[in-house]
């Protein structure tokens, strides 16, 4: 199985638009230290050929114009992209799904939920439904998906936040992804407001573990006076501090973890600070756009 990070920062990427926060800033200033990131997916394919989207984001043509796999491949129209699978309806996750719009044959997947908050916005009939097959992931119930098992198991999340005005913005359930190939696991969880037990022994034995790094720690964007919520809040655990990722998947066995959808205020995204160097001394790694691993 090929792993490849398209993005691996949260919504707004590497350095952010609006943004001259501490991070931003030496991403602006073009510091080696700072890789410029964009927003969060990952390709996987169990054969090279055909590869499976997890989330589409924003900037989805972007990714693939610079990772080759992803590229057309034959004659006329084609693409290696068999299929996305689609985690929660945050503009991040879902913005790309418009930019696979010119008619090519196409798989989406995702819970019955965030199906329903796609059907309801019309902008996303721009996918020809005669060619895009949306398909349910009900959590529990393995697909197989261009070669891949997938499956979808539920996780403490939030409503996307242009949902907030309509909804209980806590009470969502959210949602991990289990992918399986030839007796290879990954784990793939971008958003997670706790790392509860039933969560650990899930992942527990994966090959590979992604996980929302978002936030170093809970009240980032309020000490930065970028905002008023705390990364609990919106449905996302620190990586630092009691409760937080470091600690809660520290006794859990997996081949490898990775950091992935890391805001721009996170000092995890500059190599060699304090920060990054504690992920690295707790057997963590920060994920870089157009990393690939094999499994
Ligand atoms: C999140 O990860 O919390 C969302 O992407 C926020 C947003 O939609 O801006
Ligand atoms: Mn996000
Ligand atoms: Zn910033």
């Amino acid at each position: 199985m090929r792993v490849r990070i398209l993005g691996s920062a949260a919504g707004g990427g590497s350095p952010q638009w609006n943004c001259r926060c501490a991070v931003c800033a030496l991403a602006w200033a073009g510091d080696s230290r700072v890789p410029w990131r964009t927003q969060c997916s990952t390709a996987v394919s169990a054969d090279g050929e055909r590869w499976v989207l997890l989330n589409a984001s924003p900037d989805l043509r972007q990714q693939i114009l610079e990772n080759p796999p992803l590229r057309p491949a034959r004659d006329g129209r084609h693409s290696p992209i068999a299929a996305v699978v689609v985690t929660n309806a945050d503009v991040d996750h879902v913005a790309g799904l418009l930019t696979l719009r010119e008619g090519q044959k196409l798989t989406v997947a995702a819970p019955p939920q965030v199906l329903a908050q796609i059907d309801a916005n019309p902008i996303f009939g721009v996918l020809n439904r005669e060619l895009v097959a949306f398909r349910p992931l009900r959590p529990g119930e393995p697909q197989e998906i261009a070669g891949l098992e997938v499956t979808a198991f539920p996780v403490a999340a939030k409503v996307p936040l242009w949902m907030e005005g309509t909804a209980d913005a806590l009470a969502a359930e959210g949602t991990g992804l289990m992918i399986e190939s030839a007796g290879r696991r990954v784990a793939h969880v971008t958003a997670c407001a706790e790392v509860t037990d039933e969560l650990r022994r899930r992942v527990a034995g994966s090959d590979l573990l992604l996980f929302d790094g978002t936030l170093w720690r809970d009240d980032e964007l309020v000490r930065a006076g970028l905002g008023a919520k705390t990364g609990r809040r919106m449905g996302h655990v620190p990586i630092a501090g009691a409760g937080g990722a470091l600690e809660a998947w520290r006794d859990v066995p997996v081949g490898r973890r990775l950091f992935l959808h890391v805001n721009n205020t996170n000092p995890v995204l500059v190599a060699g600070s304090p920060e990054r160097l504690a992920v690295q001394d707790a057997g963590w790694d920060v994920a870089a756009d157009g990393m690939e691993i094999t499994l």
